[in-house]
């Protein structure tokens, strides 16, 4: 028996993954323990889990992996160093932060007094961290694979080829360099200053038009090798010291963009500024040319690795409307996008990397991301009935059942018809940062006041971000115009034309969906629930959100339970038990 431990670590997004014999026993993110979002540093609590969830300590595991290799490139750092004669602070923070990681022995032994580390530690560089986290956990037994993010060990981007047990790497983005770098940039220069923002530029893109390409293809440099080059007059996160913090809480970033980019864009927007046309059409812009350097890149590796199937991995990855464009931008025809695309699934993505190192057979595919906590039906029970619980639900009109099994997705479904919102917390905690049906908010897709009542009752969200469908697997063809496994809500599909009426909460502004497939195979409950559904609606999907109020995913019952008494839900689903809001 093998057991590796991989983590992430000193980095945003930390997080920690076990797997057995090239099985993942588990996986985490540190953020839903310590209950802030994005947590960066040594991710103590979720190894701790880990380890207890497979019923191990740490004395038991074989090797642990981190996804960073200290002095990793270190000709190209000199060189860069020699010739750019960066701020010595930068410098400064690098090796602060280099020390630390290569300081990881000394971490476990205080996070776990007492207990002997045996294993031995790998540690395995970002980028092979990233593709290997696609790869491995892809169900391809040969496909090209990519990784492209901000930056880690020196570089924002890498790709290869993967075949059976192996993984070979063609080439790298090197710093300052940067497809992550360039879309945090815009992020920040139209006033989202938060780590992770990115998202709410690629929710806002389709407001805009794409007008500013002229500009956009003088910031993006593409090559004729399939790469690009950053114009740095527009940025200033190569030289300067830009502010940024890993170490331990909520990660933080510099400011990217320099002075001068106002001078090609426009003045920049404060985030208490309104959101104007010319705000959209920067959005809008920036996603087109994030698209066109990735497809760039994607065709040469085709060329380079002429094969149907792509894996792909890194920060970016989590573009799911330029993932959702590949199989109609690209020759390839098959992609795979792992649950935790980001920092996070550098933990897997080291770990299985060691256990295929070691010479062993593939690993299993990774085909569902329900690979966290759970909560017994009995301790759910318990929890209804400690006291000031069971007076918190009284007095907010409350009534607990345990209805039998086959009448609860039936009576949930009828209640989602009904245009009620439903807290569903049901199995194992998704890996990643999508809610996938076991840690969701439900409402009724057909309702086109659904978003208004999601952001008045729980969620208080910039109007302009869409809600994602949960889909019958088998009704993707028929409500969308591209068929395909889409398993983690990483790819976003167009919408045809017909059925966008139909279900307007969950069609963004320019027709597009942000699916998630449900299966019968991987999903149990949450299919049953959405086939409920189907039977009283003729619809087969329900709107699905996160189970959150401003606050990393629910992790635990107490949490769901929290969080749905201090909004307005109307129904909870907490394992067997349904709570339903009176009045
Ligand atoms: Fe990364």
């Amino acid at each position: 028996m093998t057991l590796i431990l991989g983590i992430n670590a000193f980095h945003a997004d930390a997080a920690a993954a076990l797997i057995r014999d090239g099985r993942i026993l588990g996986a985490a993110e540190e953020e839903r323990f310590r209950r802030i979002k994005h947590w960066a540093g040594f991710p103590s609590e979720a190894i701790a889990w880990c380890l207890a969830d497979a019923g191990v300590t740490l004395e038991d595991v074989d090797h642990i992996a981190i996804n960073a290799l200290p002095g990793a490139h270190r000709w190209r750092k000199l060189l860069y160093t020699a010739l750019s004669r960066p701020d010595p602070r930068f410098l400064l923070a690098r090796w602060r932060n280099k020390r630390e990681r290569a300081g990881l022995p000394q971490q476990l032994a205080t996070a776990f007094p007492g207990q002997r580390v045996r294993a031995e530690l790998h540690f395995v560089e970002h980028h092979r961290s990233h593709l290997a986290s696609a790869f491995f956990a892809s169900p391809f037994e040969e496909a090209a694979v990519v990784s492209v993010d901000g930056f880690g060990d020196f570089s924002s981007g890498a790709w290869g080829f993967g075949r059976g047990s192996e993984l070979s790497i063609d080439g790298q983005i090197w710093f300052p360099h940067s497809l992550g770098a360039f879309y945090t940039a815009i992020t920040q220069f139209l006033g989202f200053p938060h780590y992770g923002d990115e998202y709410k530029v690629m929710g806002l893109a389709p407001y805009g038009q794409p007008t500013q390409m002229e500009a956009m293809r003088r910031i993006v440099r593409l090559q004729p090798d399939g790469t690009y080059r950053l114009d740095l007059t527009w940025f200033q996160h190569a030289g300067q010291n830009l502010p940024h913090q890993w170490s331990h809480g909520i990660p933080t970033v510099g400011q990217h963009w320099s002075p001068a980019l106002e001078s090609l864009l426009g003045p920049a927007r404060r985030p208490d500024q309104p959101l104007e046309q010319h705000h959209k059409d920067i959005a809008r812009s920036a996603q087109v040319m994030y698209e066109e350097a990735f497809f760039h890149l994607l065709n040469a590796l085709h060329r380079l690795h002429p094969v149907p199937a792509v894996c792909v991995a890194g920060g970016c990855g989590a573009n799911s409307v330029a993932n959702g464009k590949i199989t109609v931008s690209t020759p390839f025809e098959k992609v795979y996008v792992q649950a935790a695309a980001g920092d996070a699934g550098g933990a897997l993505g080291c770990a299985l990397e060691v256990w295929h190192r070691l010479g062993n057979r593939r690993c299993e595919p990774m085909r569902q991301a329900y690979l966290g906590s759970e909560a017994s039906a009995a301790s759910i029970e318990a929890l209804l009935a400690e006291p000031a619980r069971a007076a918190a639900l009284a007095e907010a009109g409350c009534t607990i059942e345990r209805p039998a099994e086959s009448e609860l997705c039936s009576r949930v479904a009828a209640a989602i018809a009904d245009g009620l919102v439903i807290g569903w917390f049901d199995g194992r905690m998704e890996w990643g940062p999508r809610a996938l049906g076991h840690r969701s908010i439900l409402g009724d897709p057909r309702r086109a006041d659904m978003k208004d009542i999601l952001n008045l009752k729980i969620k208080r969200r910039e109007s302009f971000r869409p809600f994602a469908p949960s889909v019958l697997r088998e009704a993707v063809p028929t409500w969308f115009e591209r068929d395909g496994d889409v398993p983690f809500m990483m790819q976003v599909y167009p919408i045809r034309a017909e059925k966008r009426a139909l279900i307007p909460a969950v069609t963004h502004v320019d027709g597009t969906g942000r699916l998630q497939t449900v299966s019968e195979a991987e999903n149990g409950r949450y299919y049953q629930l959405i086939r409920a559904f189907e039977s009283l609606t003729g619809v087969p999907m329900v709107l699905n959100t996160s189970f959150n109020e401003n606050e990393p995913i629910v992790c635990s019952p107490d949490q769901a339970l929290d969080c749905f008494l201090r909004t307005r839900m109307d129904v909870l689903v907490l394992g067997p038990m349904l709570i339903r809001r009176q009045g």
